[in-house]
């Protein structure tokens, strides 16, 4: 029984077959109403259940993370190898850059972060794993409110501390300062992001061509961006003498749009 309901009439009288269907028709409408509203107060609260179970896991596989890079950051602090240091300098950025966009969908309402956000978190990781102490880098992150889902947001992490680690890394080459900056829009449903470094090593490529040397870095771009059905692009621009890394991939807020879309980050190894 969803509820009862009473009639009231002025004058004593037994209720016509007619008078009787619409009062029951009545009810059977009003028991609808009854029933959606509880149903609706349920979802809402399964929802809200389910945001703050979201938030909560972004939260532990976070300080997860931060565990791993600081037993990374330790051994590379006891190591007396100065390629095993480096080696180890560069894991720790990958760890901290991806442990710091949890952080960000920890807060977050939903799970979705803006472009702008991750690149400001990946930049702040970088800045202080990466950068020679000896050399002025100037980081710039331009607004980009593009609002992009989970999946998206912790590939596009990734992707991004490849991008900017190259940047410091063999665009700053020779340099004694230098600017990256991070610039992403939005145009005919994918998303744009550039890594711009001042960097004038880059040999001239010709349109197409493809940056024939591959690390572990170029090819963890490529797998990735390749699971949200994007691509990726080096280039130098000569006229303004500037090195443009850049990876574009659909924007599609809905998981099933994503081309294998199932929560994981696919382009990664497995473990065996
Ligand atoms: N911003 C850049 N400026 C100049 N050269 C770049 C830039 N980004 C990439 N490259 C070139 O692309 C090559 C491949 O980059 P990739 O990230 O795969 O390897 P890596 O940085 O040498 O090593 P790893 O990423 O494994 O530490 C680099 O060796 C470099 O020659
Ligand atoms: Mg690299």
């Amino acid at each position: 029984v969803l509820g009862c309901i009473c009639i009231y009439s002025s004058h004593r009288h037994s209720l016509s077959h007619e008078q009787m269907q619409l009062v029951i028709t009545f009810a059977n409408e009003a028991a609808i109403a009854i029933e959606n509203a509880r149903l609706y107060e349920e979802t809402r609260r399964g929802l809200e259940l389910k945001s703050i179970l979201l938030r909560e896991l972004h939260h532990r596989v976070k300080n997860n993370l931060a565990t791993v890079g600081g037993i990374l950051s330790l051994q590379r602090r006891r190591t007396k190898s100065p390629e095993v240091r480096h080696t180890l300098a560069e894991s720790v950025n990958r760890v901290q850059g991806l442990a710091a966009t949890h952080d960000l969908l920890a807060h977050e309402d939903v799970s979705e972060a803006k472009v702008e956000d991750i690149a400001r978190k990946i930049v702040g990781v970088a800045n202080a794993n990466l950068r020679p102490p000896e050399k002025h880098i100037t980081f710039e992150v331009e607004p980009c409110p593009i609002v992009i889902p989970s999946r998206a947001v912790t590939i596009l992490a990734l992707v991004l501390n490849e991008m900017v680690s190259n940047a410091i890394k063999h665009g700053m080459v020779g340099l004694k300062e230098g600017t990256v900056t991070i610039r992403g829009h939005e145009k005919d449903g994918m998303v744009i992001v550039q890594v711009i470094d001042t960097g004038t090593k880059l040999k001239q490529l010709e349109p197409g061509e493809e940056e024939s040397s591959e690390g572990l870095g170029l090819s963890l771009i490529k797998n990735l961006i390749g699971d949200l059905g994007g691509r990726y692009a080096l280039w130098r621009d000569g006229s303004v003498g500037r090195t443009v890394a850049e990876v574009r991939f659909p924007l599609a807020r809905n998981r099933s749009q994503v081309p294998g879309g199932h929560g994981a980050v696919q382009g990664l190894p497995t473990p065996e």
